[in-house]
């Protein structure tokens, strides 16, 4: 009896430290090594490159205000540029910040392969990298922290396959210049395989969308509803932005709000679409989260202290320390308890557009 209750004791209480420690996750938690002196040989603060893709989605735009906050209220400064998908512009970006002599780089890439380039140049430097939610592949980067990619697949095409069990489905998905697009198209696909070996679901169109720009999404959406003759059942599209597009290509026809289409981002125009029928579901990422932690682990790196994580991410090159976030998803159900509760948007500017029953 007692060794009972000992054991109940136990899992009572290591039920309550995992849900102490989950958010945020321990493995972001900086430690010092002993040994190790924090920003020597420098005057003044921290400071931090940030070289980001593009300010484009609303997303983006975040990012840059949280992480710009996250590393002031630490008493460092960051420098902020964007390459707006261009390449050269980023890798050339990335040696103007590490030549003026910043201590630690953190990288958005546009491109996951051709930015191994910036973590090299950096570290001839002394530079550490951090990839800010897409990996840079093929380099001895030193961080990744993102969400779980791959599970924000599944969970567009978990949501969509339980209304549409049968059918045509087509996949739009992200850059193909983008890891986080291919790790989305895997979860989409392991979710999907049963289904399609089955036969119950048949791919009638899966394309890339170049840049993620909504206007190459809709061009896509054009040419699965021509070549399909229109025969679609449910259309998984790898973002809000793009899901945009894709909307708006079915609205030509008279299939918005016929037709499930997914999303990622929680962009405040896609949760609109949702509450109003166009789209079916998006993946919520909690921002604040990413860009704090980033912030604070970034400024840590900086100082010298050694950064400790649960996980590992293969980069084609080493297995690269990394922290994944959870991602949610949201329909038209749970979407106060979600985005709204966070604070992520206002009721009102969810309901903007329509009157909520
Ligand atoms: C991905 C990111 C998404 C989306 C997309 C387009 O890398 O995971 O959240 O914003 O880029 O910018």
């Amino acid at each position: 009896m007692k060794q009972k209750v000992i054991i109940a004791l136990f899992f009572w209480m290591f039920f309550l430290l995992s849900a102490c420690t989950n958010t945020p996750p321990k493995e972001l938690e900086a430690v010092k090594p002993e040994e190790q002196v924090p920003h020597v040989g420098k005057e003044g603060p921290i400071r931090i490159g940030f070289a980001m893709d593009s300010f484009l989605e609303e997303r983006w735009l975040r990012d840059r205000e949280m992480f710009k906050e996250s590393v002031e209220a630490l008493g460092a400064e960051v420098e902020i540029v964007a390459a707006y998908g261009n390449d050269a512009l980023q890798i050339s970006q990335a040696e103007t910040l590490i030549q003026s002599g910043i201590d630690l780089l953190v990288i958005v890439p546009h491109n996951s392969e051709a930015t191994a380039a910036i973590v090299h140049k950096a570290h001839l430097e002394g530079i550490k990298v951090i990839a800010y939610d897409r990996l840079v592949k093929n380099a001895d980067l030193d961080l990744y922290v993102s969400f779980d990619n791959e599970r924000v697949g599944e969970l567009q095409a978990e949501a969509i396959t339980a209304l549409v069990p049968k059918g045509n489905y087509v996949f739009i998905g992200g850059a193909i210049t983008d890891n986080n697009a291919h790790l989305l198209k895997k979860g989409v696909f392991n979710v999907l395989r049963p289904y399609i070996e089955r036969g119950d679901i048949t791919i009638v169109y899966d394309q890339w969308t170049k840049d993620w720009t909504p206007v190459n999404a809709k061009a896509n959406m054009e040419e699965a509803l021509r070549t399909t003759n229109m025969q679609i059942d449910a259309v998984i599209v790898a973002n809000d932005a793009t899901a945009g597009g894709v909307i708006q290509a079915l609205a030509a026809v008279g299939l918005a709000g016929q037709v499930p289409v997914t999303g990622q981002d929680a962009d405040l125009a896609g949760v609109q679409r949702i509450v109003a029928g166009t789209q079916t579901m998006t993946v919520y990422k909690p921002l604040h989260m990413l860009s704090q932690e980033i912030a604070k682990l970034a400024v840590a790196m900086a100082k010298g202290e050694d950064v400790i994580t649960e996980r590992k991410v293969n980069n084609g090159k080493i297995e690269v320390p990394s922290v994944l976030l959870t991602p949610t998803a949201v329909d038209k159900d749970n979407v106060e308890s979600t985005v709204i509760a966070d604070g992520f948007h206002s009721l009102e500017d969810v309901y903007r557009a329509t009157s909520k029953e």
